[in-house]
């Protein structure tokens, strides 16, 4: 797991809700809440006074009132009245980190780490939103009992559709095209290949009423270690992109937030088929992902034999060892060992103005081991 890298943290929905809300993401919690000014915040979850857990308090005036003791904090993370101090000054150092949000198709969004804005990945995009000619579905919220890199390079492995997917029709790619061609983009990689007529044209007609599959292209990009993008391009221009923003609650566990976004069937009264056919289509992948072992990718190569249709996974842990040469990824043994006995926060860019922080910073992979 990385920090410095924006994660869906809750949807805009359940912000509507009177009383905080609790994520757990990175090995930490956070809580999200509306400020005074109907911002979405997300803060550290655990009070700096003795530790109590912020979202299950209440919200008071805008701010995340501590359950234990009454501390209040506001989406700054600042806290702004300790009752038991009588209205004395409030110490400096009565903040917890809050972390930079956007809010977009219905999902609250962080980034978990320090950077200053101008080196941080572009917050997370859906390019059809509001574009003429597509219908973009509201964010389908599930869990799987696996880790997010291993679903990850399940969207970023075209081999696997012609075994495991009978419900897309059980696409195979080309012979010419196996040795799979990985184009780098921005904070990741991409690829696209052609798959071979369905072998199950019944089940083509679920997805699209067309003909013929020739000419059917399928590809997979990464942005950052936790955003996955499919495109599905069917002939006679209609195309079904799939966007998954995977919040990594633990190395058995993911919450993954999928939005759908399609230039054909374009009615409102189409977005519960979509959902329900793409989500069929998934839960094929989950059965795979969930008895995958070890839950988390190897640290090395040699443990696993991979083959040429493997290169755009092989390219995505290149990337994630890029991210952890730059000192960003999270020591999760190291975490483990200590998590009963330390609260740990994820960094937030206001530790880079100021210090006297009450807890410790998440413990992170050193850099060169
Ligand atoms: S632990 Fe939060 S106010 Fe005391
Ligand atoms: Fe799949």
């Amino acid at each position: 797991m990385y920090v410095n890298f924006w994660y869906p943290i809750c949807t805009a929905a359940e912000l509507e809700e009177k009383s905080p809300q609790r994520a757990e993401l990175l090995g930490v919690r956070v809580v999200a809440f509306r400020d005074a000014n109907g911002k979405a915040s997300v803060l550290s979850d655990t009070c700096i006074h003795r530790g109590g857990s912020l979202s299950e308090g209440k919200i008071v005036n805008g701010c995340v009132q501590c359950p234990y003791h009454g501390w209040e904090y506001n989406g700054e993370g600042r806290c702004t009245s300790i009752p038991s101090m009588d209205g004395k000054k409030i110490p400096a150092r009565a903040k917890v980190d809050s972390y930079p949000t956007c809010e977009k198709y219905g999902v609250i969004f962080a980034f978990m780490g320090d950077l200053p804005e101008g080196e941080r990945p572009p917050e997370p995009v859906v390019e059809e939103f509001d574009q003429d000619g597509w219908r973009v579905c509201d964010p389908l919220v599930f869990e799987i009992g696996g880790y997010f890199e291993r679903s990850v390079e399940n969207g970023l492995d075209p081999i696997h559709n012609e075994f495991v997917h009978p419900a897309q029709g059980a696409p195979r790619v080309e012979s010419d095209q196996v040795q799979v061609q990985v184009e780098d983009q921005d904070w990741g990689s991409s690829f696209l290949v052609n798959f071979g007529a369905y072998t199950q044209a019944d089940q083509r007609q679920k997805v699209v009423n067309t003909d013929t599959a020739e000419g059917l292209k399928a590809g997979s990009w990464h942005i950052g270690p936790n955003t996955l993008v499919t495109g599905i391009y069917l002939p006679g221009d209609n195309t079904f992109i799939q966007y998954f923003f995977e919040q990594p609650i633990s190395k058995r566990r993911t919450k993954i937030f999928f939005i759908n976004a399609r230039n054909n069937s374009l009615g409102a009264d189409k977005d519960k088929w979509i959902n329900d056919t793409f989500f069929n289509i998934v839960a094929e992948d989950r059965v795979i992902i969930e008895n995958l072992r070890p839950f988390a990718t190897p640290d090395t190569l040699t443990k696993e034999l991979l083959t040429p249709g493997d290169a755009p996974i092989v390219r995505y842990r290149q990337h994630l060892k890029s991210w952890e040469n730059k000192g960003w990824r999270i020591d999760w043994p190291a975490l483990q060992n200590t998590d009963d006995d330390v609260a740990y926060a994820i960094p937030s860019p206001a530790r880079r103005e100021s210090g006297n922080w009450v807890h410790d910073t998440i413990p992170i992979v050193p850099t060169g081991s």
